[in-house]
Order: structure tokens, then C-alpha cells, then sequence
């Protein structure tokens, strides 16, 4: 990361009252990613009040991301989507993926971060501290099913296919690829909160507006 963004995250962090405040956005607060106590999901700490430390914090951050505190999933294991049609393989889940999937494979406790020695004592979580293999946000090590992730977005991946447009489009510039050029999870979700009433974490404020950036039907 940047030094610049590192500062910046810094800022962020400390100044935790004014984010999700203003814009279109709904506030991590109400959310199921609000994993502290006064969190609204099932899915809650006993008693740790702060919100962001399940996934960042200003001290010992590891390099994976932003200031990243939620220890990670093991790769290799996983099944990734593999179609004869698929132009840019994907490759084992990288970058912001790598990241959703420390909660999302279900391998990893919930309340698994570096910060703090042993974990975080959480509420319905299943036998492990994990997000309990009952739940359908609990994608386990099988990703073929759902769309491709941790797939680089490039011409070559776009050529020949009447689906996918090149360049991709995107007016707001503020979604799609992340900086190595990669469709990630976070190519349709913002893990802080959501622009659309109807659906989870959602970037924008309609599910069309997401796809179009790279599909055209
Ligand atoms: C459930 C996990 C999770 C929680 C909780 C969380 N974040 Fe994040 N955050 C992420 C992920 C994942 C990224 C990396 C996103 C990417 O690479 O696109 C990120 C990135 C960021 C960034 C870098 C810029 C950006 O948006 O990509 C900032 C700043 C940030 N988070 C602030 C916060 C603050 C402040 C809180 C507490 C209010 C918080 N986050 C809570 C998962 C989380
Ligand atoms: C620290 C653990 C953790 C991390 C990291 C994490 N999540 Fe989650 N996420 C959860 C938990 C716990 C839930 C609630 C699950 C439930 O109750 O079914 C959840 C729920 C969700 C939901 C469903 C929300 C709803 O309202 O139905 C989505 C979508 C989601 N996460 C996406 C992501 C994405 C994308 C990332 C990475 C950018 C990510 N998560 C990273 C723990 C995490
Ligand atoms: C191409 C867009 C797209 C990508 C990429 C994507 N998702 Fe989603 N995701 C959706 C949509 C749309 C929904 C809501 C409808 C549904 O449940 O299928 C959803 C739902 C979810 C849910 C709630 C599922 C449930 O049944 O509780 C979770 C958790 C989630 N996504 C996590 C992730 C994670 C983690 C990744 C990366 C490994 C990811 N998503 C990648 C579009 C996407
Ligand atoms: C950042 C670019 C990007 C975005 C945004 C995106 N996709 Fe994709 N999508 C891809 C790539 C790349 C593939 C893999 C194509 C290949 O190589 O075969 C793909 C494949 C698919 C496929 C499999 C069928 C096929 O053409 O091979 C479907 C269905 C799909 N996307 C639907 C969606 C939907 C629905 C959304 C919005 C919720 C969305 N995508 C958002 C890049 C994107």
C-alpha cells in the first residue's frame, strides 16, 4: 500500500464517528458486517464494541490489505470457476477476495484477528468461531458455481465474447477493477455498506448499473 493511503486509512480509523455519515451509502452500523455487540445480525461479539478491528487495525496490520487485522484463508484448495468458454482463467482467490473469504470459506473464526491474543467471542457462530456451514454466506472451498473472481479483466479476456465489452465502462470510475486489474468480490459488493435498498453490500444504487461496467446483453 501506499504511504499516502496508509495515512490515510489511519485517519479513517481513528475518526470512526464520521464515516458512513454522509452520501448515498447505508453505514456499515446497520449492517451484518457490524460484528461488534451492537451489531443487527445474528452473527455478533459478546462484548467487543469497536466495529472495524474484525478487519483492520492501525497496528499490526498485515500486507494483505489495508491495514488488514482478520487472519487469513489458506489458498490452493480452492475450486475455482472453469468454463471451456472462459477466456482468463481465474486464478486461486487474490487481493480483496483473498480477504472476503477469511469469513466467507468458513475455515476461519469470525473473530480471528491479529490485534488481539485468542479470538473475539462471538454469538451464532458454529463450533470453530466460524460462520456456521448452515448459512448460504458460508461459500465453503467451492466457488465454481458463482461468478468469476480473481479473474484479470483485460482485452484478451473480453476478446471474442459478444458479452463482455472493451473497455470496460464505467462513468463513475469507482468500481469494477481493482489496481492489478482484476474482477474481484468487490466488483459487485462494498463490504461497508450498500447503494441499493434490495441488495447486499451492493456498489451501486441498481444491480444493472454493476454489470454494465463490463457486460453488454
Ligand atoms: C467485514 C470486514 C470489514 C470491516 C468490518 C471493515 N472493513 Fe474496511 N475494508 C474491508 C476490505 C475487504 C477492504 C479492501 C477493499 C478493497 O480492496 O477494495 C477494506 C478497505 C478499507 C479502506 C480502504 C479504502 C477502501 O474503501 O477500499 C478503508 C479506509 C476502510 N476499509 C475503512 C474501514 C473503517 C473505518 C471500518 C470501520 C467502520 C471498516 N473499514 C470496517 C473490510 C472491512
Ligand atoms: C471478519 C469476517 C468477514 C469478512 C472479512 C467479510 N465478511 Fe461478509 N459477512 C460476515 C458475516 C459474519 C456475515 C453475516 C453472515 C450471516 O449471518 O449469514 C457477512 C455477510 C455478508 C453478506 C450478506 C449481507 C446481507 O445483508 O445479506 C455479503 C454480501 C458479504 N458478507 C460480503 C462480503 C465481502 C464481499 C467481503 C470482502 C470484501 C466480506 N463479506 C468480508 C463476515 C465477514
Ligand atoms: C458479479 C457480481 C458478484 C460478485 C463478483 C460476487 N457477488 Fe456476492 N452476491 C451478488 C449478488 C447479486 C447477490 C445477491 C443475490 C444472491 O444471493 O445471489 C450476492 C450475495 C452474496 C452474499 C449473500 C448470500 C447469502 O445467501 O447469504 C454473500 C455472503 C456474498 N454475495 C459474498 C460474496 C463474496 C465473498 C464474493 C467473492 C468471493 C462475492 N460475493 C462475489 C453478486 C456478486
Ligand atoms: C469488472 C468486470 C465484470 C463485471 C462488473 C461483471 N462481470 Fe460478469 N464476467 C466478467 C468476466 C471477466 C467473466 C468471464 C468471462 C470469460 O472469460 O468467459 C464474466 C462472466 C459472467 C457470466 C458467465 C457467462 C459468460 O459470459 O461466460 C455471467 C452470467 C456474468 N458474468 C454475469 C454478470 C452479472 C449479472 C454482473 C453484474 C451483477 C456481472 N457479470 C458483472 C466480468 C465482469
Amino acid at each position: 500500500m501506499k504511504f499516502e493511503h496508509k495515512v490515510l486509512l489511519t485517519i479513517v480509523l481513528i475518526s470512526l464517528p464520521f464515516v458512513g455519515g454522509a452520501g448515498p451509502k447505508t453505514s456499515i452500523v446497520h449492517t451484518s458486517h457490524n460484528l461488534s455487540s451492537s451489531g443487527p445480525g445474528e452473527i455478533k461479539s459478546v462484548n467487543e464494541t469497536r466495529i472495524c478491528i474484525f478487519c483492520h487495525s492501525s497496528h499490526n496490520g498485515s500486507p494483505e490489505g489495508p491495514l488488514w487485522n482478520h487472519e487469513t484463508t489458506k489458498t490452493g484448495a480452492f475450486k475455482v470457476y472453469d468454463r471451456e468458454t472462459m477466456q482468463g482463467y481465474p486464478q486461486q482467490p487474490n487481493g480483496a477476495t483473498k480477504l472476503c473469504l477469511s469469513c466467507h470459506d468458513g475455515t476461519i473464526a469470525v473473530g480471528a484477528v491479529k490485534s488481539i491474543a485468542g479470538e473475539i467471542k462471538m454469538h451464532g457462530v458454529g463450533a470453530d468461531g466460524e460462520i456456521p456451514s448452515a448459512k448460504s454466506s458460508n461459500f465453503g472451498r467451492d466457488l465454481s458455481g458463482m461468478h468469476p473472481v480473481s479473474i484479470p479483466y483485460t482485452q484478451k479476456t473480453a476478446q471474442g465474447k459478444s458479452t463482455l465489452r472493451w473497455p470496460p465502462v464505467d462513468l463513475e470510475q469507482e468500481v469494477g477493477l481493482d489496481q492489478a486489474g482484476f474482477v474481484q468480490c468487490t466488483t459487485c459488493h462494498d463490504p461497508h455498506g450498500s447503494r441499493s435498498k434490495s441488495l447486499p453490500f451492493w456498489q451501486k444504487d441498481s444491480f444493472s448499473k454493476v454489470c454494465n461496467v463490463c457486460h453488454s446483453y
